[in-house]
């Protein structure tokens, strides 16, 4: 998304969705739903998104120095903040904590230090676009886009407690399945370890950052960006959309998932807006807003 996209998003905090609710005492708004697994016994999990921290150390370099000044207001300027709120939240009132990507804006030893310190061990999660982004918007200024995405990621799974690019989590019965698909694509290795984990035969719920295309999840987000308006024609004109129908391996891995009875459900971000269609005829798809504006998402496990 451009900086002009988030720009605009902030503008629209305002208007974010009503049935996101903060109760007495909490600052974070958390929007309810129920996933029916066929747990052994029910549980919630705390599922947030895009917290986009813009933190920098006085010593990092001034394209970070200047990106953190920048972005920091754009985000609210609490953003570690709402990301403390989400890890006291889920400590208090869920089983754990489930961060589906973009917790960072730009990669900077000050951000990761935050993660390292706030992100609770059993939490789970995936990557998004921005856990990739070192110079964001700037990077043509920079001249440099930074360490690639191997290097990347070596170094966000030290500061990080979850497996990448793919982790699961077992909890009563229901297998917790996170993706690293932050370019839109999910690679061969990933999708032939997702039919590993699905051969152990637990109901599955998948947890990514990037939504998988569906029409309703589509025409939100082409409302919310204003990406056009044109409801006859409801493709979103996003990469990352084209990406899933032309990336070989992530097009067999979705026609694959669209089969599989047991998938339960599917949690996303990278929308900054609350969202949900059908995916299949056994999953909904749940899109959670950005937890930049204290937002979450309470799953219950049923
Ligand atoms: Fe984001």
């Amino acid at each position: 998304m451009t900086r002009g996209e988030f720009i605009w998003s902030a503008l629209a905090l305002a208007a974010m969705p009503t049935q996101a609710r903060g109760s007495a005492g909490e600052k974070l708004k958390v929007n309810s739903i129920v996933i029916d697994a066929g747990a052994k016994k029910p549980f919630s999990v705390l599922h947030v998104s895009d917290t986009h921290l813009t933190a920098v150390y006085p010593h990092e370099d001034k394209w970070k120095q200047e990106m953190s000044r920048a972005d920091t207001p754009i985000f609210g300027a609490k953003q570690e903040e709402s990301l403390a709120e989400a890890v006291a939240y889920a400590g208090r009132h869920c089983d754990f904590l489930l961060h589906t990507g973009d917790l960072i804006d730009f990669v900077s030893e000050a951000n990761l230090d935050i993660a390292k310190r706030l992100l609770p061990g059993g939490c789970i999660g995936a990557l998004g676009n921005h856990e990739y982004s070192h110079y964001g918007w700037l990077v043509k200024k920079a001249g440099t886009a930074g360490p690639g995405r191997e290097e990347t990621r070596e170094m966000l799974s030290k500061a990080y407690p979850f497996r990448l690019p793919i982790a699961a989590k077992e909890l009563n019965g229901v297998t917790f399945v996170a993706i690293d698909d932050a370019d839109g694509a999910v690679s061969e290795d990933q999708a032939r370890e997702f039919r590993r984990i699905a051969a152990q035969g637990n109901p599955i719920v998948l947890c990514m950052h990037v939504p998988f295309y569906t029409p309703g999840i589509c025409r939100a987000g082409k409302r919310w960006w204003k990406n056009g308006t044109d409801e006859a024609n409801p493709e979103l004109k996003l990469p990352d959309f084209q990406r899933q129908r032309s990336d070989s391996a992530t097009c067999e891995f979705i026609e694959y998932l669209k089969g599989e009875p047991l998938l339960k459900g599917i949690l996303s971000g990278h929308l900054h807006m609350f969202a949900e269609d059908r995916f299949s005829p056994t999953a909904m798809q749940y899109v959670a807003g950005g937890n930049f504006s204290f937002l979450g998402q309470m799953v219950r496990v049923t």
